[in-house]
């Protein structure tokens, strides 16, 4: 067992682009679980967007100097509660550190689906995947034959909704991504009919040529330009799901978009934004849905995996400038070391 644990501080508040010296590695002698809690040796972490809305001092937002929380999955190595046993492997929110003390009420329990990886819990049968699900399913109330266009379609959710979607079926997919390289990948590995790089000019005609005809559905991960174009593109009876605005997190002098509000009013269109932790009833029907299709194939995982927590950092920072193709997931690296990417229970 290490005897010492590694934490991740911010020690400042960024404006715009956050860098590397906004944190710091902070080493300590490994925690003592006090009687009632638990140790855990943490194995793979989460690193999300919103981990950078939180960096900014904002309610709720992380606090300098402290620990910082994110999802993550660990084995327990030492505890003083009967109700967590030495080497269950258990989901928390304590994450961004080697080690984590956590009580029996701050844990989930994983369930056990034969031949699904631990990585999934964090990509698409975690928030990832239940984001993508419950945008599909509640907020769009996607119905078959309907066209879609997809944000950020190269990221955890897009890849995501990219292939639920397509199972749910979907009409005509297409989506956005910022390189050629990713836009290739989604048309051959993951099921879009068309991406466009949004480097590659205005989002609107770059939009109208991937969808000439038009869309049914706009899944926006991004906002901005994304938002304007689309309200364009829409139908009538059109629905926006508002999932993200991830062009705004790092450019907050940036003007909001600006769309034709009377195209919301004239085409019947619904704009809709929600919060997957206002929906975590649904993660049993993802369960439900999503789990016969990984186990047949049909649905395959979508993950960058960086391996050595010393690495979390750069991972996060890497995923906001979108060197990401699917979702981020960070590894311990002795998982790395046993070969358990692909680890079963
Ligand atoms: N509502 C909710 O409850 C909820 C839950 C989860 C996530 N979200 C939101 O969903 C979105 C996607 O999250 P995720 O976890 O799946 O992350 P992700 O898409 O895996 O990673 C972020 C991606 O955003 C893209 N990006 C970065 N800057 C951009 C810009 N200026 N314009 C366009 N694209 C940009 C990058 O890909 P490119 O190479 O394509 O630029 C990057 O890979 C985020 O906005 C996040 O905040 C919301």
């Amino acid at each position: 067992m290490n005897e010492t644990a590694l934490t991740v501080h911010q020690t400042a508040r960024p404006h715009g682009f956050p860098t590397a010296e906004h944190f710091a590695f902070v080493e300590s002698a490994l925690p003592r679980p006090p009687a009632g809690s638990a140790l855990v040796h943490n194995l793979y972490w989460s690193v999300d967007p919103y981990h950078r809305e939180m960096m900014d001092d904002v309610p709720g937002g992380f606090a300098l100097g402290a620990p910082l929380e994110g999802r993550t999955i660990g084995r327990v190595i030492a505890s003083r509660t009967p109700h967590l046993a030495e080497g269950e492997i258990v989901f928390h929110r304590q994450g961004w550190r080697t080690h984590s003390v956590v009580t029996p009420e701050e844990i989930r329990r994983l369930p056990r689906f034969d031949g699904v990886p631990l990585t999934a819990y964090l990509s698409i049968l975690g928030g990832t995947g239940l984001t993508a699900y419950v945008g599909l399913t509640r907020i769009a109330r996607l119905r078959e034959g309907e066209d879609l266009f997809v944000s950020a379609a190269a990221g955890g959710v897009g890849t995501a909704t990219g292939r639920f979607a397509r199972l749910l079926g979907a009409g005509r997919l297409v989506g956005s991504a910022g390189s050629a390289a990713k836009a290739g990948h989604l048309v051959r590995e993951v099921g879009y009919d068309a991406v466009f790089d949004y480097h590659d000019g205005p989002a609107a005609d770059l939009l109208g040529k991937v969808a000439p005809d038009g869309i049914d559905v706009f899944v926006d991960n991004v906002g901005g330009e994304h938002l304007t174009a689309a309200v364009g593109a829409l139908r009538e009876f059109g629905r926006i799901v508002r999932i993200g605005t991830i062009s705004q997190y790092n450019t907050p002098d940036a003007p909001p978009p600006r769309f034709n509000h009377a195209d919301i009013v004239e085409k019947s269109l619904r704009m809709e934004g929600f919060l997957v932790s206002n929906h975590r009833d649904v993660q049993e029907e993802l369960y439900e849905f999503a789990v016969p299709h990984l186990q047949s194939g049909r649905l395959a995982l979508d993950e960058t995996v960086v391996d050595g927590f010393e690495g979390i950092v750069e991972a996060f920072l890497g995923m906001l400038r979108g060197e990401n193709t699917g979702k981020i997931i960070v590894r311990d690296r002795a998982e790395a070391l046993a070969g358990r990417s692909g680890q079963r229970f």
